[in-house]
């Protein structure tokens, strides 16, 4: 694993979408997967501001989404359909049957989770951008899943709940389950984008960095078992960390 070290989360967010728009441009047919949250709502900033000032193209580009909660319909300003449509794919020409997204509205969990296995084997992903729970998830892989694991329904942890209820109005309108994109798929991506930022992540990022152990109790461990991983962190998401890492 590759660690950039960066003074804050502004200059994390550019030097991913620099990443992002070296990758789109010189491989017009890049299929990103893409992640939501805190963390990379700047990084879709920086793309969107790009887009505008010198017309990145993304016609031929394809997207997959790592996850989406369980209940929520895609207009509902807390679904994942919606956040990307806010950040991102209201702004750049990502044409939208190429834009694939777990549906968690359907009566029919199972089905959504082998298409998107399905799709998942068809599409290899050339970069994954990812973000860091405080518990070690990615997507939505809570600690004890199965590194084996598909895309599959996951019950919320209660500290992922606690922590995303701020985006709902109590943690009550949190949804309990969420479908995600398992730890096998996300691996198979031929290169990993991990975007951590402040003092919050600092304990997550010190176990990723100094425990060597590959742990499904820390899911994020599992990127040590991919061979193209670059983790983009600022100065209070490494405050912990005593070994020295490169800086940008
Ligand atoms: P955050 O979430 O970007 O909102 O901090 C990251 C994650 O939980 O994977």
């Amino acid at each position: 694993m590759n660690v950039i070290k960066v003074k804050n989360k502004e200059e994390m967010s550019q030097l991913a979408a620099k990443h992002i728009i070296k990758k789109v441009t010189d491989a017009p047919h890049s299929v990103l997967g893409l992640a939501t949250g805190s963390t990379p709502k700047e990084t879709y900033k920086e793309l969107v501001k790009d887009y505008i000032r010198n017309g990145t193209d993304y016609s031929l580009v394809k997207t997959i989404n790592l996850d989406e909660y369980v209940g929520l319909s895609s207009e509902n300003k807390s679904s994942y359909h919606y956040f990307m449509k806010k950040h991102l794919f209201g702004y750049l020409n990502i044409k939208e049957n190429n834009r694939y997204i777990p549906n968690g509205e359907t009566e029919d969990l199972k089905e959504v989770c082998l298409q998107y296995d399905q799709l998942i084997e068809k599409m290899v992903v050339d970069l994954q951008l990812l973000g860091i729970g405080r518990n070690g998830h990615i997507g939505f892989n809570e600690p004890g899943t199965s590194f084996n694991t598909k895309t599959h329904v996951v019950k919320l942890a209660h500290a992922t709940r606690q922590s995303n209820s701020r985006f709902f109005n109590s943690i009550d309108e949190v949804p309990t389950h969420a479908i995600t994109m398992g730890i096998s798929s996300i691996l198979k991506s031929k290169e990993i984008l991990l975007l951590v930022s402040g003092s919050h992540k600092a304990p997550a990022m010190k176990h990723l960095i100094e425990n060597e152990a590959i742990d499904v109790q820390f899911p994020a461990s599992a990127l040590k078992k991919h061979h193209h991983v670059t983790i983009i962190a600022d100065c209070e998401a490494l405050s912990l960390v005593s070994s020295y890492v490169g800086e940008n």
